[in-house]
C-alpha cells in the first residue's frame, strides 16, 4: 500500500539548481506516485502512453520536462502531502525557466478526480489536471496545454485501456519480475469512510481476453508473477470470449495457464465476495501464492454497521477459519481504522480482540480521517485526535507483535523465492517469499527473475536472510514459455 519511488526533490528552494545546459535526447518524464498499488500501475501505463511521444522516464525531478504527481486521497495526509510537494515543483519550474527550460507540471489521480479545479486555484504552476480515467488523453491534454491549463477529469464512456499504449519488452524487463496488472475498478460498496466509490468510480471489470493478453506480454517479457488488482477485486465480473460473465475464480485458473507465469496474487479483496470457490482455488491452485490481504477495518459489529461494511466480526472470524481450512499455510493481511465516529473504548477493545483471533501476517493500520462528501464525515461523534493516537499505538503494538512472530517462526523453513533486484549488501540479490516477506540471499545476479528454494536462517528487522537451498542449481530448467 506503500510507494516511494526513488524521487529525488531540491532540499530546499534556494538550493535548487538546473544545469541549462545539462544534455538530453528526447524529453524526459518524471512520475512520483502515492498511495496504493493500482497508482504504481497507473504510474507505469501513463509512462507508456507518453513514450511514443518521446519521454523517457527519469527518477530525477530536476532534469524532467514534465513532472506527474500521481496523488492519493484515501486520507487528508497523504491528500495534503500534494500540495507541499506542488510548492517545491513550483520553485523548479521557475529555477528551469530561468536556466532557459520548460516545465509542466501534471497532476493526476485521486486528488485530481476529487478537487478537478480547485488544484489550479490552489497552486498556479500547475499545467494538468487528469483524472485516474483520463490518463489516455494525456498526450492530447499536453498539446493543448501549451495555450494555458487544462482539466479532464471525465468518466469517458470508451474504455482507456483500449487507448493504452503497450510497454517495449525492455521496458517491461527493467520494471522487474513482479508485475501488477488491473482487471477491476471502482467500488459499488459504499463504505461510510471511503473515497473511493467517488474518485474511482462503478465497479468496472477488463475483459478476460484483454487481461490474458497483457499477462502473455509480461510473461513473455520475463515477468513471473503478477498481482492483479481491484479496489474490489474479488468483486471481478468480466466478460469472456463468449461474452459470459466470469468471475475472479475462473480469471484465476484461465491466468494459471499463462506459460510462464509462476505466482499469482490479488488484492484488495472485500470479505463479502469471498465465495466458495474463491477459497477452494486457494487449495487447488499452486500458482495462487498462499497470501490473502483481506481487510476487517474494526472488530466491533455496532461500527462496522456504521461503516456500512455489511458483515459482523463474528462472520470475518468464521471466513478466516473457512480460507486456512482450505489453504493451512496461507498468510492473511488486514486494514484497520481506529476512531471511526462513535467507537467507544468497548468497540476499539473488540477490534483488538478480532486481530488476537484471526492472527495477521502483516496489516496497515489507520487513524480515521474525515474525508469530504462521504457519510462519515458527517456523522456528530467524531473522536478526538488523542484518542485516535492512544489507540492506534496500542493497535500497531499488537499487530507489530504478530508480525514479528510471523516472520520469527520462518527460521529454519525452506521456502521458494522469487528474486527481484540487487540486495542491501553485494553480493545478496532480494526476493519475496509466498508470504510477501523480502528475503536477502547470497546468490549469483543471474538468479534475478527466478524462482529458487532458500532456507531461511535468520529474522532481521525488515527482512528475512537465507541461504539457497543445495539442491539448488543455477541450471534447472523453468517453466516454460512460449
Ligand atoms: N480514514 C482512514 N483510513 C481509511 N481508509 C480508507 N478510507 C479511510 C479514511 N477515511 C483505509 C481503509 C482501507 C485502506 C486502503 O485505507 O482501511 O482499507
Ligand atoms: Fe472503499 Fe469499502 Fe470500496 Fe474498499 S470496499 S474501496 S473501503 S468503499
Amino acid at each position: 500500500m506503500k510507494s516511494d519511488p526513488n524521487s529525488r526533490w531540491p532540499e530546499t528552494a534556494n538550493r535548487t539548481r538546473v544545469e541549462a545546459s545539462a544534455p538530453t535526447a528526447g524529453k524526459k518524464l518524471f512520475v512520483k506516485s502515492y498511495g496504493c498499488q493500482m497508482n504504481v500501475y497507473d504510474a507505469a501505463r501513463m509512462a507508456d502512453v507518453l513514450a511514443p511521444e518521446g519521454f523517457a522516464e527519469t527518477k530525477v525531478m530536476e532534469e524532467a520536462d514534465l513532472i506527474v504527481l500521481n496523488t492519493c486521497h484515501i486520507r487528508e495526509k497523504a491528500s495534503e502531502k500534494v500540495f507541499s510537494e506542488l510548492g517545491k515543483a513550483r520553485l523548479l519550474k521557475k529555477a528551469r525557466k530561468a536556466a532557459g527550460l520548460a516545465t509542466k507540471i501534471a497532476v493526476a489521480g485521486c486528488v485530481a478526480q476529487a478537487e478537478g479545479a480547485e488544484i489550479l486555484r490552489k497552486q498556479r504552476a500547475v499545467d494538468l489536471v487528469v483524472g485516474p480515467q483520463s490518463y489516455h488523453h494525456l498526450p492530447r491534454m499536453l498539446r493543448v496545454s501549451d495555450h494555458g491549463p487544462v482539466i479532464d477529469t471525465e468518466f469517458p464512456i470508451e474504455d482507456k485501456f483500449d487507448h493504452l499504449a503497450r510497454p517495449s519488452e525492455e521496458k517491461i524487463r527493467e520494471r522487474g519480475a513482479s508485475a501488477f496488472l488491473t482487471v477491476q475498478e471502482g467500488c459499488d460498496k459504499f463504505c461510510s469512510f471511503c473515497v473511493v466509490p467517488y474518485t474511482r468510480g462503478a465497479e468496472n471489470s477488463r475483459t478476460v481476453e484483454k487481461i490474458l493478453d497483457e499477462a502473455a506480454i509480461l510473461a513473455r517479457a520475463g515477468v513471473r508473477e503478477i498481482t492483479l488488482l481491484g479496489q474490489n477485486v474479488n468483486a471481478y465480473r468480466g466478460r469472456n470470449e463468449q461474452d459470459e460473465e466470469v468471475s475472479l475464480t475462473q480469471l484465476l485458473y484461465r491466468l494459471a495457464e499463462v506459460p510462464g507465469l509462476e505466482r499469482l496474487r490479488y488484492t484488495t479483496s472485500h470479505p463479502n465476495d469471498m465465495t466458495d470457490d474463491l477459497i477452494r482455488a486457494h487449495a487447488e491452485l499452486p500458482v495462487l501464492m498462499p497470501f490473502l490481504h483481506l481487510p476487517v477495518q474494526s472488530g466491533s459489529d455496532r461500527i462496522l454497521e456504521a461503516m456500512n461494511r455489511r458483515h459482523k466480526a463474528a462472520d470475518y472470524l468464521r471466513l478466516v477459519e473457512r480460507i486456512r481450512r482450505a489453504r493451512p499455510d496461507i498468510a492473511l493481511s488486514s486494514d484497520f481504522i481506529v476512531g471511526f465516529p462513535g467507537e467507544t473504548e468497548a468497540d476499539f477493545a473488540a477490534t483488538l480482540s478480532l486481530a488476537k483471533e484471526a492472527g495477521f501476517a502483516s496489516s496497515f493500520y489507520f487513524k480515521y480521517s474525515p474525508r469530504p462528501g462521504t457519510p462519515g464525515a458527517e456523522l456528530a461523534a467524531q473522536t478526538p485526535e488523542e484518542v485516535k493516537i492512544e489507540r492506534l499505538a496500542r493497535l500497531q503494538e499488537t499487530l507489530e507483535a504478530q508480525r514479528r512472530a510471523f516472520n520469527a517462526a520462518m527460521v529454519g523453513r525452506e521456502v521458494d523465492v522469487l528474486f527481484e533486484k540487487a540486495g542491501r549488501r553485494a553480493g545478496q540479490v532480494a526476493g519475496k517469499s509466498p508470504y510477501l516477506q523480502a528475503v536477502q540471499v547470497e546468490a549469483p545476479e543471474e538468479l534475478m527473475g527466478r524462482v529458487a528454494p532458500v532456507k531461511i536462517v535468520e529474522c532481521g528487522s525488515n527482512s528475512l536472510f537465507g541461504r539457497l537451498t543445495d539442491e539448488f542449481s543455477l541450471d534447472a530448467p523453468m517453466r516454460e514459455t512460449n
